[in-house]
C-alpha cells in the first residue's frame, strides 16, 4: 500500500498549511510506504522568478524535514528529479479529453476572471496524475481543493487501461480534515492569497508583531468576553493543551482581561511549540550537504519505482522497451 501526496513550493508554509495539511502527511508516515515530493514543475507555473523558485524549494524541503518527516519512512523528493514524469505526463496527455482539463478549476477561475493561462496551467493536473500513477499508489492524503484532480487522475487511469490493459492501480483520495479551518490575523480562512497569514517559521520578533495585529473586537477590558468568537483564541488552541484552554477560556469569559493578555499566551505557546523544529531547521540548514543526500536518496527510491511504471506504460502502448535500449 503505497500512500503518496505532494506539496507545492509557492511560499512559506504557514500555520493553516501546517495544522491543515502537513501536519496530517507527517502523522501518515511509517504506517504505509509512503512518498512526499515538493511538486517544483507544477510551482512554475505561477512563480517565474528563478531564484525565488530555487529558494522556496530548498525551504520547503528544510521545513519539511524539521517539522517532523522522517527520511527513514518516507522518500521525500523534488518532483524535478524525477524525469519519468514528465515522460508519463506526455502518454497520459494523449489520451486526456480536453473537456476533462476545461473543468478543472486552477484553469477554469483564471479564465472566468479575463486572465491568460498558458498550457501548463491547463495541462496542470495531468502532470498531477502522472505523479500519482508513476508509484502505483493507492492513497493520496489532499485537501478538499485537490478532490477533483484525483477524479481526473483516476478518469484518464481508467482511460489508458481501457485503451491499452491494466497498467494503472487507481488511487483513492484521502481527504484531509480541514474542519478546524485555521483563520488568519484578519479572522478569514489564513491564505496566501489574503496577505493574513502566519509563517511556521517566522522570526520570533515577526511573530510576536503579528500575532500583536490579529483583528478583534473592541470589548472593552473589564467587559466578559466570547472565547469561542475570537480568532486569538481559535488560534490558541491549536497549540495549547485542554487545561491551558479552559484557563484561558476562563478569563476571557470572567472579564478584566483586554486581548492584550490572550495574545501575548497565544506567542508563548507559539514559539515554544514550534521551537524543537525551528532548532531542528537550523542544524539542517547548517548541514546542506545532509539535505541533498536524503532529496537524492529519495529521488533514488522515486525513479526505481518510476521507471517501472513507465515501462509497463510505454510497452502497453506500443513504445515497447527493445526501441529504447538508452534506458
Ligand atoms: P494557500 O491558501 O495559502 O495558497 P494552499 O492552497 O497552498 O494554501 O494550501 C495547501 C494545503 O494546506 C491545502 O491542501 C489545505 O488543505 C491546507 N490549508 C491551507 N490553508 C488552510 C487553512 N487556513 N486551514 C486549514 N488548512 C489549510
Ligand atoms: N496540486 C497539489 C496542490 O496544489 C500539489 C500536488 C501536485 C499533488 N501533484 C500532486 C498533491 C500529487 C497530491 C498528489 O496542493
Amino acid at each position: 500500500m503505497r500512500v503518496l501526496s505532494g506539496i507545492q513550493p509557492t511560499g512559506r508554509f504557514h500555520w493553516g498549511n501546517y495544522f491543515g495539511a502537513i501536519r496530517q502527511y507527517i502523522a501518515l508516515q511509517g504506517n504505509e510506504q509512503a512518498f512526499f515530493f515538493i511538486a517544483d514543475l507544477h510551482a512554475l507555473t505561477t512563480i517565474r522568478d528563478p531564484k525565488q523558485l530555487l529558494e522556496l524549494r530548498i525551504d520547503a524541503a528544510l521545513d519539511l524535514l524539521a517539522l517532523g518527516l522522517n527520511p527513514a519512512k518516507a522518500a521525500l523528493y523534488f518532483q524535478s528529479d524525477v524525469p519519468e514524469v514528465t515522460e508519463l505526463t506526455w502518454l497520459l496527455m494523449t489520451v486526456t479529453p480536453l473537456g476533462l482539463l476545461e473543468k478543472c478549476h486552477a484553469y477554469k477561475d483564471k479564465k472566468a476572471k479575463g486572465l491568460p493561462a498558458d498550457a501548463g496551467l491547463f495541462t496542470y493536473p495531468v502532470l498531477m496524475a502522472a505523479d500519482i500513477l508513476l508509484y502505483d499508489s493507492d492513497i493520496v492524503p489532499v485537501g478538499v481543493d485537490q478532490v477533483q484532480h484525483i477524479e481526473v487522475t483516476r478518469d484518464v487511469a481508467l482511460k489508458f487501461n481501457h485503451l491499452f490493459g491494466e497498467v494503472f492501480v487507481l488511487p483513492e483520495a484521502r481527504v484531509l480534515d480541514d474542519s478546524a479551518k485555521v483563520p488568519g490575523t484578519d479572522g478569514e480562512k489564513m491564505s496566501k492569497s489574503y496577505g493574513n497569514t502566519i509563517d511556521v517559521f517566522e522570526p520570533e520578533k515577526k511573530l510576536r508583531k503579528k500575532i500583536m495585529a490579529i483583528k478583534t473586537d473592541s470589548t472593552p477590558v473589564e467587559l466578559p468576553k466570547d472565547p469561542e468568537a475570537c480568532s486569538v483564541f481559535t488560534l490558541y488552541k491549536l497549540f495549547a493543551t485542554v487545561e491551558q484552554q479552559t484557563a484561558l477560556a476562563d478569563r476571557y469569559r470572567a472579564g478584566g482581561m483586554g486581548y492584550g493578555e490572550a495574545k501575548q499566551a497565544l506567542f508563548e505557546a507559539a514559539n515554544a511549540s514550534f521551537a524543537p523544529a525551528r532548532a531542528r531547521r537550523e542544524e539542517l540548514a547548517a548541514d546542506p550537504d545532509k539535505v541533498r543526500d536524503i532529496l537524492a536518496d529519495g529521488a533514488r527510491q522515486a525513479r526505481a519505482k518510476g521507471a517501472e511504471v513507465l515501462a509497463r506504460a510505454s510497452d502497453a502502448c506500443g513504445l515497447a522497451r527493445w526501441s529504447r535500449a538508452v534506458r
